[in-house]
């Protein structure tokens, strides 16, 4: 693994994961339903599964009988996923679940052979650009459709809005931008990267909006997501440190109110060979 891999908590998996689910674009997957064979197994591979929030979003949304490969390079996570298994599928098919030790990154085509589905949910803002021109590659190397959730785009809209907003917002997606020892990662800019690299190979793709509307039934993900945005951005830009304090403590009450509302920009992509 790499020195500079960021660790995710199932925690904070676990607090994000109705929202995730909430906003995933549900008329992805039933493009996606159409476009899989209509028959036979289904052999669906999703790449940084963390605890397995995809599968138990999309197993139920598809037909047929499924077989879930889950690839993460966390073992901790990867242990999570494969004990809180997706199903049944739509039509009450049987679903099966293979947990994976994988470098996303160093992935070989044979890792995805006999796929019938690729998906990875909120993870291509983490790779660097040559990771996701590799990785698309791969992915369209084996044949079959892609559907890449929750991609950050670098839109956060907070009401009522601060004046510290714009610029909080500004350095927390160049922090997202970083420089790591594998390279700057996209942040941001992993969705427009994704689709140009994905129809330069020749695929089709779809993209839709599947931002995070979160408001007072959703305090506790508020109040996580709002600590680690400061977070980030403060360690991005030293200058907001003085700030910091008097802007998190007024948020953090807004929101314990009940009357911060947050909308954070994502988008899904569907490619399809
Ligand atoms: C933000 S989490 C999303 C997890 C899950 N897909 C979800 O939607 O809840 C990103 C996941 O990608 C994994 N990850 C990031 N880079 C990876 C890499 N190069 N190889 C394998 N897993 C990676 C992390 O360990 C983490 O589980």
């Amino acid at each position: 693994m790499n020195a500079d891999a960021i660790r995710v908590a199932p925690s904070w998996l676990a607090l994000r994961e109705p929202a995730d689910a909430e906003a995933r674009a549900r008329d992805l997957a039933d493009a996606l339903e159409r476009a899989l064979p209509a028959s036979g197994s289904r052999v669906i591979h999703d790449l940084g599964c963390g605890t397995g929030s995809m599968g138990r979003w999309l197993a139920p949304l598809l037909a047929g009988p499924q077989h879930w490969v889950l690839h993460d390079r966390d073992a901790d996570l990867l242990g999570l996923a494969a004990a809180d298994t997706p199903g049944p599928a739509a039509d009450g098919a049987p679903i099966t679940v293979e947990a994976k030790r994988t470098d996303i990154a160093r992935m070989h085509a044979r890792d995805l052979a006999g796929a019938t589905l690729i998906t990875a949910s909120a993870l291509l803002d983490l790779l660097t650009a040559e990771e996701l021109d590799r990785l698309a590659a791969l992915c369209a190397g084996a044949g079959c459709p892609i559907l890449l959730t929750l991609s950050v785009i670098g839109s956060v809209e907070i009401t009522p809005a601060d004046p510290l907003d714009r610029r909080l917002a500004a350095a927390f997606d160049a922090h997202q931008r970083r420089p790591t020892e594998r390279g700057n990662l996209l942040g941001p800019d992993a969705v427009d990267f994704a689709v140009e690299t994905f129809r330069r190979l020749g695929a089709e793709v779809l993209v839709r909006p599947s931002p995070w509307r979160l408001g007072p039934a959703h305090a506790a993900l508020v109040a996580e997501w709002f600590t680690g945005w400061v977070g980030a951005a403060c360690e991005q830009d030293a200058e907001l440190a003085g700030q910091r304090e008097p802007y998190a403590r007024r948020r953090l009450e807004q929101a314990r109110a009940g009357e911060l509302a947050v909308t954070v920009g994502h988008a899904d992509l569907l490619v399809l060979p």
